[in-house]
């Protein structure tokens, strides 16, 4: 495998670009238009001007990385990629219309993978034009520092392919771990309750929104509270996918918080838009209650 293709160079996209390239891969880099996929290659340069000022890697080799990635106006110079990696919107629909599109280009032996993190594969492989060659590759944020990969096999999902996402996988130096096509896979199905629940406690008054974090940051050793992490992860996604639970298993226990849910009403939804419960506005986040 030498070259990867990346569609979607928002964070997600543009850290699978980054350790792929890393790990020596040519990587085509592709967004809605090359303006998109350029400013992706932007925001990687940046990540790795720290790391070079922190000595972390060398000049050389930051550059000889930026180097392997090459942003790309359309899907036509992807024919030549080994693996198609989709990051693009959690929207089923803009998923969908990507595998149609680049499944015209997709090469006879190569693999297409969809960093879902909660769309069933089985059904995303639908729209591709070979299921047994279509995959799930679940990237963790921040990719670069994050040591997993979930790949998720679809029922049509060859062996072949796991093997050759297997080989991917050792190559990036990340852990991998397999899960069946089941409703949030292995990481969101058990992550999303716990911060839904973080929601329904503090709705219910439970605590403070410092002292629910303080409390699973040091008595559970996490790196984040579940309310930091929330907004890390983005309130929309993080309903959108509590709602996937609830909505295919019918199962009570993965009801949506209505704290979460009006969060979202609101337009809160996080870091990204600089409120969420906390706001972040200024140089330190600051709790919002
Ligand atoms: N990109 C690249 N590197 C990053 C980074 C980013 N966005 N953010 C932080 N880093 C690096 C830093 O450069 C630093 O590297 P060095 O040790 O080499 O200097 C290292 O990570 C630690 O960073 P900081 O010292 O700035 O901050 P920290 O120690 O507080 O760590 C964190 C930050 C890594 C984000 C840590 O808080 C953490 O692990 N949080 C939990 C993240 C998590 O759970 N992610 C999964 C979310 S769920 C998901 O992604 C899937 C889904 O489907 C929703």
């Amino acid at each position: 495998m030498r070259t990867v293709a990346v569609i979607g160079a928002g964070q997600m996209g543009a850290g699978i670009a980054q350790v792929s390239a890393a790990a020596g891969y040519h990587v085509l880099l592709s967004d809605i238009d090359l303006t998109r996929a350029e400013a992706g290659k932007s925001g990687i340069a940046k990540q790795l001007d720290r790391q070079v000022e922190k000595a972390k890697i060398s000049r050389d080799d930051a550059d000889a990385l930026l180097g392997r990635i090459q942003p790309v106006a359309d899907y036509a110079p992807m024919a030549a990629a080994d693996l198609i990696i989709e990051a693009a919107t959690e929207r089923e629909e803009i998923k969908r219309k990507i595998f149609e599109n680049v499944g015209k280009v997709l090469g006879a032996e190569a693999v297409l993978a969809s960093n879902t993190s909660s769309i069933p594969i089985t059904r995303l492989a639908q729209a591709s034009p070979d299921p047994a060659r279509f995959i799930g590759v679940h990237f963790f944020n921040p990719v670069p520092v994050m040591g997993l990969i979930e790949v998720i096999r679809g029922l049509a999902t060859s062996q072949e392919t796991v093997a050759k996402i297997e080989q991917y996988g050792a190559a990036l130096g990340k852990r991998l771990v397999f899960a069946n096509d089941a409703p949030g896979f292995i990481v969101n199905r058990v992550l999303m309750p716990m911060l839904n629940e973080a929601c329904f406690a503090l709705g219910e008054g439970v605590a403070t929104i410092a002292d629910i974090d303080a409390a699973c940051q040091l008595g559970l050793n996490h790196p984040m509270g579940p309310l930091t992490l929330a907004d890390f992860i983005g309130l929309d996604t993080c309903l959108e996918i509590t709602n996937v639970l609830f909505t295919s298993t019918g199962d009570p226990k993965f009801r949506p918080a209505p704290l979460l849910v009006k969060y979202v009403e609101a337009g809160w939804l996080g870091r990204k838009t600089k409120r969420g419960f906390y706001d972040y506005t200024g140089d330190v986040p600051v709790p919002t209650r």
